[in-house]
């Protein structure tokens, strides 16, 4: 079975809404193991489990931890809940399944770094989700997890939910940073980095919801069998949101390195209507589409370099052969067009241009001189744009140009077929 449960192994057996429930599956020992061991211990754990971020850059966990330590003063810890790329839903399982495992993770993160606020930001969207996170909280702090001098020491540390108002970019670490801050979400130029300078100033640690779901998992087994678990490249286990034309959508948890295929045909239970695979959208809108014939690759981020690209934050998108490229790519341009938040050209004006020159190949208008102009275009905007949107949002345009060059060569001549262009 390629399914490896770990942090979706009490889904379904426990009642999210009780603490009892999660203290008798061993529940918040892991911080209090991880208060014997002390700072300097945990971080030294996190970083032999070779943990990388979930919530889509891959960045090191515990480089981004051990710079914010260092930092002085007032410190927030933050838990990105924003997950607004299309085709995830990984986090608001975690949130609405296993509320606890992810307190217990900002717990731990907290007390190894010294920061004593923390801020959960959840997408609006996300109801159920914000009621059980804010009744867990409020369980957690009757029982002395969360507020003063937790477990009876000098660690005090305490959380406030914050709703994002559902866009986008607010889920990029500095505009969520604006966000909550009450201003507009934004980016920003780094440096700072918000290990350095972060919401109100001070310095903040900002993590994805698996990610922290993470950190009680470390601790209990060690960072070096952590990292024993999945591929070379990668350590531990990845959830998967898959999509799209397949048998059995849903959530899954597998360990690094399974292969993008096994999870389509073994867990999804392949196509149904015994159709073909046309191509696979990896990570969301904003990641690269792949064809059937490149389903072997495996599953961490450093195998996703050839083509550029990363697992993101987790989505499979399956499209089976009765839908068009240009369909799929059309509706990934407008959503970024809308969801630009106009900070810098190439993004703001880029998009709108995207969507016409896309809506000339959707309908049979499309030159060659439209294909090469759509090609600069795509590559301008992925390599000057200010943040991750713009940088990744053309991945689709890119990616299809490079694995699918007939589809694109098949309806430029069939558009001069039709007699609506010259070519
Ligand atoms: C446009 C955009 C949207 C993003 N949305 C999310 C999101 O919804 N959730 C998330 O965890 N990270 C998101 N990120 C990544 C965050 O900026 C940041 O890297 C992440 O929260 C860090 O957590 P991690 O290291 O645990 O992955 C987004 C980035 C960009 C550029
Ligand atoms: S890339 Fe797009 S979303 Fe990001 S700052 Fe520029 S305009 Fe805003």
């Amino acid at each position: 079975m390629i399914e490896y449960k770990e942090l979706t192994k009490k889904f379904g057996k426990i009642d999210p809404l009780s603490i009892n429930d999660y203290l008798q599956q061993d529940g918040y020992k892991m911080i209090r193991k991880a208060i014997k061991m002390g700072p300097k211990k945990i971080l030294n754990e996190i970083s032999l489990s070779r943990i990388t971020g979930r919530g889509g850059a891959g960045f090191p966990v515990s480089i981004k931890m051990k710079s914010f330590a260092n930092e002085t003063g007032v410190k927030y810890i933050i838990c990105n809940a924003d997950e607004g790329e299309p085709g995830n839903f990984k986090d608001r399982y975690l949130m609405e399944n296993d509320p606890h495992q992810i307190i217990e993770g900002m717990l731990i993160s907290a007390f190894s770094t010294g920061a004593s606020r923390g801020f959960i930001y959840i997408r609006s969207e996300y109801q159920n989700a914000i009621n059980i996170m804010k009744h867990t909280i409020k369980e957690a702090r009757k029982y002395l997890f969360l507020g003063e001098n937790i477990l009876k020491t000098s660690f005090s540390f305490d959380i406030e939910i914050r709703r994002g108002a559902g866009a986008y970019v607010c889920g990029e670490e500095f505009a969520l940073i604006e966000s909550i801050e009450g201003k507009p979400g934004r980016t920003r130029v780094k440096p700072p980095f918000p290990s350095q300078k972060g919401v109100f100033g001070l310095p903040t640690l900002i993590n994805n919801v698996e990610t922290f779901s993470n950190l009680p998992f470390i601790m209990r087994i060690g960072g070096r069998e952590y990292n024993n678990i999945g591929s070379d490249f990668a350590s531990g286990t990845k959830l998967i949101s898959l999509s799209g034309n397949v048998k059995n959508k849903g959530l899954y948890e597998v360990s690094y390195g399974e292969t993008i295929k096994d999870v389509i045909y073994i867990l999804g239970g392949g196509i149904p209507n015994n159709r073909q695979i046309k191509m696979v959208q990896l990570g969301g809108a904003c990641g690269v589409v792949i064809p059937q014939s490149l389903l072997d690759i495996q599953i961490d981020n450093e195998r996703f370099h050839i083509f550029d690209s990363k697992i993101g934050a987790g989505a499979l998108i399956v499209i089976d052969d009765r839908h068009d490229i240009f369909d799929i790519i059309l509706r990934n341009m407008e959503f970024f067009e809308h969801e630009s938040c106009g900070k810098c050209t190439p993004c703001r004006e880029g998009h709108g241009q995207m969507v016409n020159l896309v809506k000339k190949f959707v309908n049979f208008q499309a030159t060659k001189k439209d294909y090469l102009s759509l090609k600069s275009l795509a590559n301008v905007i992925h390599e000057t744009s200010l943040c991750g949107l713009g940088q990744t949002s053309p991945s689709s345009i890119i990616s299809t140009m490079e694995f699918f060059p007939e589809d694109y060569e098949k309806r430029i001549e069939e558009s001069v077929r039709r007699g609506q262009t010259n070519g």
